[in-house]
């Protein structure tokens, strides 16, 4: 069997996740998609570290352009964050005729109209399963198990450190920074921790799904966002003796007026099930017309279950990619005739 191979771009904490979980359960993987998926080029600006993580059967290169461009590279998997070099090696891939995947919210919620609409025209894949909640497959319940309802709500707790936070001030009465250099240490936090704390991230991601979920354009400009920074110790404790918690929630819903989009620090009654969503697990609620409310819990970041989530999109690519290119079904956000500038 001739194996797909996969340029990875970043070889940090999903990175390395990635590299191992392909390693360890390579026959399964195998088996799942009809042929070996081999990462046989990576990039990093670290060539030592990484180099402990890829071993001597990969390629190394410090110019993730290196990776695009490599004429034997089927699918880039782009793990580097933020949206200057990932926004170009993305494009660029797409360009090259390479099918993509990426972990890579902030550049999905931002650039995600110009992504898709670019890799429409090329016929290729651009999926991002491990953007949203790390390792829960909610983009694939979205997209494909609640297809065929008319979604109504979508809310949840969608950022694991700030969780991770709230949890450990609550229940060990631990300092709010104190707690954000653990996270940070576990691999939890982003690069500039900042977006976790005050909201973008949990809105980076509440933009996906919504896209997803109403068929509309990503538009995070639209987000109303607040984060944790701001909650101080004593906060905490008066929700807990009121019978509350305090959880950074999600919210997207079909309003008279269009689309909300909404994060924000939230009182949630103690006995509800999202309340005692703890630590750095991640849950969300689902709400469609034909099936009523669901419910979707997982860890939401750290470097296996996001890996997790990446090998599911390159499993499923890896078979669609051997399929007739008439039959592939682009894995978009939403077709771009949709696109139109709603009011949220
Ligand atoms: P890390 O910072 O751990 O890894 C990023 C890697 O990219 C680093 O090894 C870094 O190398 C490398 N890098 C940075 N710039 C370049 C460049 N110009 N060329 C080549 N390599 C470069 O981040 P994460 O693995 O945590 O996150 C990666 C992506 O996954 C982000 O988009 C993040 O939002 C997303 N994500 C992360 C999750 C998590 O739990 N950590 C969960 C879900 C999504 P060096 O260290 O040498 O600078
Ligand atoms: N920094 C993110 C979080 C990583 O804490 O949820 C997962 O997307």
């Amino acid at each position: 069997m001739k194996p797909i191979n996969v340029g990875l771009c970043g070889v940090g904490t999903v990175g390395g996740g990635t590299i191992t979980v392909l390693k360890r359960n390579a026959i399964e993987i195998t088996r799942r998609a009809g042929r070996p998926i081999v990462i046989t080029m990576a990039a990093n600006r670290d060539l030592i570290r990484a180099r402990e993580l890829c071993g001597d059967d990969i390629t190394l290169t410090s110019d993730a352009m290196d990776v695009v461009n490599n004429p034997e590279i089927d699918i880039v998997v782009e793990l580097i964050g933020g949206t200057t070099i990932a926004k170009d090696l993305v494009l660029a891939a797409i360009a090259n005729g390479k099918h993509v995947v990426t972990a890579n919210k902030k550049l999905i919620a931002e650039h995600g109209n110009e992504i898709f609409t670019r890799a429409t025209e090329k016929g290729v894949m651009v999926s991002f399963e491990a953007a949203v909640a790390g390792g829960i497959p909610i983009i694939k319940a979205l997209r494909e198990g609640l297809t065929a309802n008319k979604i109504e709500w979508v809310a949840g707790i969608i950022n694991g450190t700030s969780n991770f936070i709230l949890t450990e001030m609550r229940d060990k009465g631990l300092a709010f920074n104190d707690v954000l250099k653990e996270a940070q240490r576990l691999g939890y936090a982003e690069a500039d921790p900042t977006f976790d704390i005050e909201g973008h991230d949990a809105a980076h991601k509440l933009t996906i799904m919504s896209a997803i979920a109403f068929g509309i354009p990503v538009q995070f400009d639209k987000a109303y966002l607040e984060g944790i920074s701001k909650l101080a110790a004593i906060d905490i404790q008066y929700a807990q003796e009121l019978g509350y918690r305090i959880k950074l929630l999600g919210m997207t819903r079909r309003r008279e007026q269009g689309i909300e989009l909404r994060v924000a620090p939230t009182l949630i009654p103690a006995r509800r099930l999202i309340a005692n969503v703890d630590g750095v697990m991640n849950a969300i609620l689902v709400k469609g017309d034909a099936v009523g409310a669901t419910m979707y819990y997982g860890p939401g970041a750290g470097a296996e279950p996001t890996a997790s989530s990446v090998i599911a999109d390159l499993v499923d690519i890896t078979r669609l990619h051997t399929a007739d290119p008439e039959q592939r079904v682009p894995h978009l956000a939403f077709q771009p005739s949709q696109i139109a500038d709603l009011p949220i």
